[in-house]
């Protein structure tokens, strides 16, 4: 029996924070055992942002794969591999740019929201409009069937399937896979200002890397309930980060349903929500930064590591774009 393929990655414009851990890094470590998975450091998919900084890309990688393996990514059974070591990846990219529109293109909703949120106006890279190809050939160039993202990469999806099947029309055949979209129920940690996403770039995150005393003044500054001023005053738990975070995090469900019904009719203070979250959150972060410091002295294994996981995946990528110029009739010397 073969495991079904999963492909999933990360731009590499900065250390991954624990919204990364609670989204998709711990439901990566339960694909190791069920799946074929495959890592993506997406270095050029990165650029299509951040041209002015290719540094910044070049050295996000290694933070990126340090972070996988601190937290536990078994290069032994996920195989991380490099965007840009794999040419595949970037001559499927052209061959499927000829199957999408300009128009749709700029329609795609994740694509939408991202040229907003960069305010490009009318002057996008072109790059960057084109990533929903380039994010096609990624997932199809692996074959993979499961692709677990966040919510606002599913448009992203969509549009890869209907990639898939215009070529499989034109080719007469099946040569590509569609893929499905794992979304987790959770829904997306907010940022510790309670504004909904969190990120490097806002300031509002805890980096996997973050000390014992950035994650107390981290959870110390955390949005709770405006309202809620007095221990005596029934407080609020819906949009109360601390309680976004104990959800995600606080094993002990029966406790917290207790502590969310004693805070709701007052009664329960901010500072022992607090201390509770500092103790959780401590005891997940400790063994990943000991981890990553750990790793981090040893760059030339980490260096390994991508070598070997992208001299692997390479030839995955050749072989199915192979099948693609074959399928598609091209002239195959
Ligand atoms: N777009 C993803 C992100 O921003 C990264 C990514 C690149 C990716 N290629 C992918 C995700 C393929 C899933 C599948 O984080």
């Amino acid at each position: 029996m073969t495991r079904p393929v999963i492909l999933t990655g990360d731009r590499t414009t900065g250390p991954l924070h624990i919204g990364h851990f609670a989204g998709s890094l711990r439901n990566r470590l339960r694909f190791q055992d069920s799946h074929e998975q495959f890592l993506l450091l997406a270095d050029t998919q990165a650029l299509t942002d951040n041209a002015h900084d290719p540094g910044k890309v070049r050295r996000n990688v290694i933070e990126v794969a340090l972070d996988y393996l601190a937290t536990g990514i078994d290069p032994e059974r996920t195989t991380i591999c490099l965007q840009s070591g794999l040419p595949a990846l970037a001559e499927l990219s052209m061959l499927y740019l000829n199957f999408v529109t300009v128009s749709r293109l700029e329609r795609n909703p994740t694509i939408k929201d991202e040229i907003r949120a960069r305010g490009f106006g009318r002057d996008i890279p072109a790059g960057f409009l084109c990533y929903p190809a380039a994010q096609a050939a990624d997932i199809t160039a692996f074959k993979a069937t499961v692709v677990p993202v966040g919510e606002d990469q599913a448009p992203l999806i969509e549009q890869t399937n209907e990639i898939v099947r215009r070529i499989n029309a034109t080719a007469g055949k099946t040569i590509l896979l569609e893929a499905q979209a794992i979304i987790p129920k959770a829904g997306r940690l907010p940022g510790i200002d309670g504004k909904a996403k969190m990120s490097k770039s806002a300031g509002n995150a805890i980096a996997l890397s973050a000390p014992p005393e950035v994650i107390s003044a981290a959870v110390k500054a955390m949005f709770t309930d405006p309202n809620h001023l007095r221990i005596e005053d029934p407080g609020q738990v819906e949009g109360n980060v601390v309680f976004a975070f104990l959800d995600a995090f606080d094993e002990d469900l029966v406790t917290l349903e207790e502590l969310k019904a004693q805070y709701r009719r007052g009664g329960l203070g901010d500072g022992k929500i607090k201390r509770r979250l500092d103790e959780i959150l401590q005891a997940l972060i400790g063994p990943i930064r000991t981890r990553r410091t750990e790793l981090a002295k040893d760059l030339p294994y980490v260096l390994d590591v991508i070598r070997s996981g992208t001299e692997r995946a390479r030839s995955h990528t050749e072989t199915t774009k192979h099948e693609v110029v074959e399928g598609l009739g091209l002239f195959v010397l």
